[in-house]
């Protein structure tokens, strides 16, 4: 049972996301148990309220009618260790900071999660989105996840096939409705090399010769900064969502389109100055900050009291005094340039309220 005095009523939701936009939650529950968590959608289901689950609130946009429903805080704290043959098993509650969680395994000298530094939010949330930067992403090293199964309210752990992860995809992304994720376990290795496959982070660490891990993970972090990608208070563009559309992936003959198109309108001189990646089965990654960019969309352009960043055209921030319309109008006003000048569609990336 849950004190009826835990559940706040008409919580403001700004402060809870880094956008700092949207209105309130009809309720509101700072979980720091499964057993809340758990009695709070039992709660919820007998009033026949929803329910919203929220992490860091870094990858969240939130309506201005605000959320009717609970809002369940993930604030489940503890990360546990333990060595399994050459691998180091860590085990994290959602709620745990994700960035001082990183900070951590690299300084205790284990490989897997050195390319992941600098992103804000929580643990619980990286499966969902299969958090990824830099030539890493979380599916390569998780091994399980608790859940929590939001019908039968049934504890729970889904092995990685089960979490069908892929670039920014996930079962959890396409079944909001079924689990709550409650706690994600790694596997670390404590004497593998760091992993350095992504073309910029592999230029700027040129001269280092085999780089630690955490040499790795501050590197990293300084490219984000460059980007207006970590969070920081000070940064004009701080209030942001990192990247507002997930990069579009389409067959090789759709990208060969796409590059003839910029090659044509005179946007580069050669195909290869076109960035994009071979992910496989025939399929193409194009860069969609390199889309928006050359859709005429430059970074720093305003729209009301948002904007493109002025350090990365992937990235919407709000810049105080504004409204998640806006901030959709100016997102819709990306996507049009988008499909106007190459025919692609973008999709938004982060979840919403
Ligand atoms: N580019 C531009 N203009 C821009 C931004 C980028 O032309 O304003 C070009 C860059 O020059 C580069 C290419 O686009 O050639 C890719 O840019 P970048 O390396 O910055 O990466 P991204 O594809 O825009 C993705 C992730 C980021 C992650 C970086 C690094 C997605 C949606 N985003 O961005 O993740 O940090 O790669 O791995 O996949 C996030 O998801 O919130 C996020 C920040």
């Amino acid at each position: 049972m849950i004190p009826a005095v835990d559940i706040l009523e008409d919580v403001p939701l700004a402060p809870h996301t880094t956008l700092e936009l949207g209105g309130d939650a009809r309720f509101f529950l700072r979980a720091t148990d499964e057993r809340t968590v758990r009695d709070a959608l039992r709660w919820a289901a007998r009033r026949g309220v929803r329910v919203g689950i929220l992490g860091g609130g870094s990858n969240l946009v939130v309506d201005d009618a605000g959320f009717d429903g609970l809002v369940v805080e993930m604030a489940l704290r503890g990360v546990e260790e333990r060595e399994e043959g050459d691998r180091v098993l860590v085990t994290a509650a959602a709620g745990e900071e994700w960035d001082p969680f990183v900070e951590r395994t690299v300084a205790a000298g284990w490989q897997g999660l050195e390319c992941l530094g600098g992103i804000p939010g929580r643990v619980g949330a990286t499966p969902i989105q299969n958090v990824g930067a830099y030539g890493q992403e979380v599916a390569e090293t998780i091994t399980s996840v608790r859940v929590l199964d939001r019908d039968t309210l049934a504890f729970g752990s889904l092995a990685p096939q089960e979490c069908a992860f892929a670039y920014r995809d996930s079962y959890f992304k396409r079944n909001p409705e079924r689990y709550v994720v409650l706690a994600v376990t790694f596997a670390l290795r404590p004497d593998a090399p760091p992993a350095v496959r992504y073309a910029e982070l592999a230029r700027a660490l040129e001269d280092v010769e085999a780089p630690s891990s955490s040499t790795v993970r501050e590197t990293v972090i300084a490219l984000r900064r460059r980007k207006s990608m970590v969070l920081d208070f000070a940064d004009e563009n701080h209030r942001s969502a990192g990247s507002f559309f997930t990069n579009p992936v389409m067959s090789a003959d759709e990208a060969r389109r796409v590059v003839d198109r910029a090659v044509a309108d005179g946007l580069v001189e050669r195909a290869e100055d076109v960035p994009r990646w071979d992910v496989g089965d025939d399929r193409v990654k194009l860069a969609a900050g390199w889309l928006v960019e050359r859709a005429g969309m430059h970074k720093g352009t305003r729209h009301g009291r948002v904007g493109i960043s002025t350090k990365h055209a992937l990235a919407l921030v709000h810049h105080g005094g504004g409204t998640t319309e806006e901030l959709l109008e100016l997102a819709a006003r990306v996507e049009a340039a988008v499909r106007d000048r190459f025919g692609v569609t973008l999709q938004i990336e982060p979840t919403r309220w």
